[in-house]
């Protein structure tokens, strides 16, 4: 298989089209965006770490029966993966509250919520991203009702299948994104990537109690979007820990 033609650059991949017409080369880079691309910065390495994390989960996820794009990791920076056509959805997951929902609804940082939360939001930088109701993704006809309810549910047992993974990790599973996309078959299967950038994950070998800062355990993106420092050692604990817990699993 041979590369053909550059389709489309996002922030953080470039994706290519291959002499297969089913299946695209994504390229992951080092560059870091954050409050939609307001605030702009590289992280070293974060390319391949970002690639070899989400490929080792995209595994376990399809060794549990859910269906990924994703096919074959040819280079530590680099995905094929199943052409699908992506849905204009962020799916959030959250089982703690952080971000947005505590700048939105007072929560407090770290609450933890009675049941995952599964939240739309409508992927268009134009519009930052807003939030969406039931009766919106309706009415801006974004999905069908029976494709939300499946993404919904497909959503909350990728919720549980993660805690677990990370738990196995020493890492508490804060909040992640998901995108979904459409297959030649019309059939929704998980696609981009799930990775620090995309996940809050804190490090449960860090001891603190409510006097303490929960910073100190931030292993994902917060560390660039609020300038905690330490952010590649970060991504790098990740992945060590991803690779060294589930490998031959
Ligand atoms: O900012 P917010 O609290 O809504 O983010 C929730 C989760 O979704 C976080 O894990 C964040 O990293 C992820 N996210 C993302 N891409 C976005 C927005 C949020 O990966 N464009």
């Amino acid at each position: 298989m041979s590369v053909k033609s550059k389709l489309y650059e996002g922030k953080a991949k470039i994706l290519y089209s291959t002499s297969e017409e089913s299946v695209l080369l994504a390229d992951f880079k080092d560059d870091a965006t954050a409050f939609n691309a307001q605030k702009r910065g590289s992280i070293k390495n974060k390319g391949s770490i970002n690639c070899r994390i989400s490929t080792k989960i995209f595994q376990y996820l399809a060794n549990k029966g859910i269906k990924t794009h994703f096919i074959d990791s040819p280079a530590p920076n680099q995905m094929l993966v199943k052409a699908v056509k992506i849905l204009p959805l962020e799916v959030v997951v959250r089982n703690i509250a952080a971000g947005s929902l505590c700048k939105q609804t007072g929560l407090t940082l770290g609450t933890v919520l009675s049941e995952p939360l599964v939240e739309f939001y409508y992927k268009n930088d134009d519009l930052g991203d807003p939030l969406l109701t039931r009766d919106r993704l309706r009415l801006l006809d974004l999905a069908t009702p029976e494709q939300v309810e499946t993404i919904a549910h497909l959503a909350l047992q990728i919720d549980r299948l993660l805690i677990d993974f990370f738990r196995r990790c020493n890492i508490t599973l804060v909040d992640f994104k998901l995108e979904f996309g459409l297959n030649s078959q019309a059939e929704l299967i998980l696609a981009d990537e799930i990775s620090p950038d995309t996940c809050r994950l804190w490090d449960n070998s860090i001891e603190t109690d409510t006097e303490n800062n929960l910073d100190s355990r931030v292993l994902d993106k917060d560390r660039f979007r609020r300038d905690l420092g330490k952010v590649e050692d970060a991504y790098e604990e990740v992945l060590k820990r991803v690779l060294s817990k589930l490998d031959g699993e």
